[in-house]
């Protein structure tokens, strides 16, 4: 049993982000129909609400965290279905996008698409490169992929869309976005002496007892009504991401992360990825 390709794979120059919702159908007939898709290049993912409704049972699925004591808006946009499109070219990602209405199909409603792009050396479009941290190989595999039992080959993935205010971080000075990032931008080198607000202090994957630690594939996104960074993590289960997203929203010690000057979340979903069997999803754990 093997992980959808893409999560482990580096990010592609180009991406489309799909939400489905079934909004008519029987979701155990919806789901099955997934049974042996071949992916491509493609990862994709089936939130909570849809995998129970389908009868599904998958230890260590849940919705997007819910933080009572945050002192920020989180919000919670649960969706069926999400499809990471990955590729090289425009017109392949939109015949891509017709393929997948086509194969989710009936009764399944296409509620969202994210343009997505990496920029320059994978940077955010605040200027700062975003990935440094992340585990690669080995790692990558042990903190993102489930290894053992019946999910094997599984991964839960959190996703979030950012809305960047440029006008905000334009009005911070060179030293002000640094501390907020905890990182110098000039040479990308972390900050001894950076604040508790700043987000590699909030975000410390070995600070987090136990440690905490995603693979981020997140990238830049951009339309005519603004651009922002549309945060993906895949953890082999969902902890590690709640644990951070709670230090960031201040939930735990009231300091907020201070990206939060010039950015906010407006989506908040989780899904569950399947694994693979040969070139086709495996749903058996889906389906016992
Ligand atoms: C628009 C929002 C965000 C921006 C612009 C952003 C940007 C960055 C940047 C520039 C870094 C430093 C380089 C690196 O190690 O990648 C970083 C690190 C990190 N970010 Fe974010 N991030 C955002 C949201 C989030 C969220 C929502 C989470 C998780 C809840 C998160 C988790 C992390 C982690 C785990 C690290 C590495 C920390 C470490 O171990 O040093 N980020 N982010």
């Amino acid at each position: 049993m093997s992980a959808q390709s893409g999560i482990l794979a580096p990010l592609p120059s180009l991406a489309r982000y799909l939400c489905f919702d079934l909004q008519q159908g029987e979701a155990a007939a919806a789901l099955k129909r997934f049974e042996g898709v071949e992916l491509g290049d493609a990862v994709i993912g089936f939130g909570a609400a849809f995998l129970l409704a389908a009868g599904a049972q998958i230890p260590g699925m849940r919705p997007f965290v819910r933080l009572p004591e945050s002192q920020v808006a989180l919000p919670h946009t649960p969706s069926s279905l999400w499809v990471w499109l990955r590729g090289e070219d425009r017109g392949d990602l939109v015949h891509a996008t017709r393929r997948w209405q086509e194969l989710a199909g009936e009764g399944f409603v296409l509620t969202s698409v994210v343009d997505a792009f990496v920029h320059r050396d994978s940077r955010d479009l605040s200027g700062y490169v975003d990935g440094t941290e992340n585990p690669t190989g080995a790692d990558a595999e042990r903190h993102g992929i489930v290894d053992e039992g019946a999910l094997a080959g599984s991964s839960f993935v959190a996703v979030q869309h950012w809305r960047h205010d440029f006008a905000a971080l334009e009005a911070m000075s060179q030293e002000q976005r640094d501390n907020s990032i905890g990182r110098r931008i000039s040479d990308n080198e972390e900050l001894e002496d950076a604040p508790e607000s700043a987000h590699v202090k909030r975000t410390a994957q070995e600070d987090f007892e136990p440690e905490a630690f995603v693979v981020r594939r997140s990238m830049p996104w951009a339309d005519p009504s603004g651009a922002g960074l549309h945060f993906v993590a895949f953890g082999r289960s969902l902890d590690a991401f709640d644990a951070q997203l709670r230090r960031m929203s201040g939930a735990e010690d009231g300091i907020v992360d201070a990206v939060f000057r010039f950015t906010r979340p407006e989506s908040g979903a989780t899904f569950w990825c399947p694994p693979m069997k040969g070139a086709g999803l495996d749903l058996r754990a889906a389906m016992s």
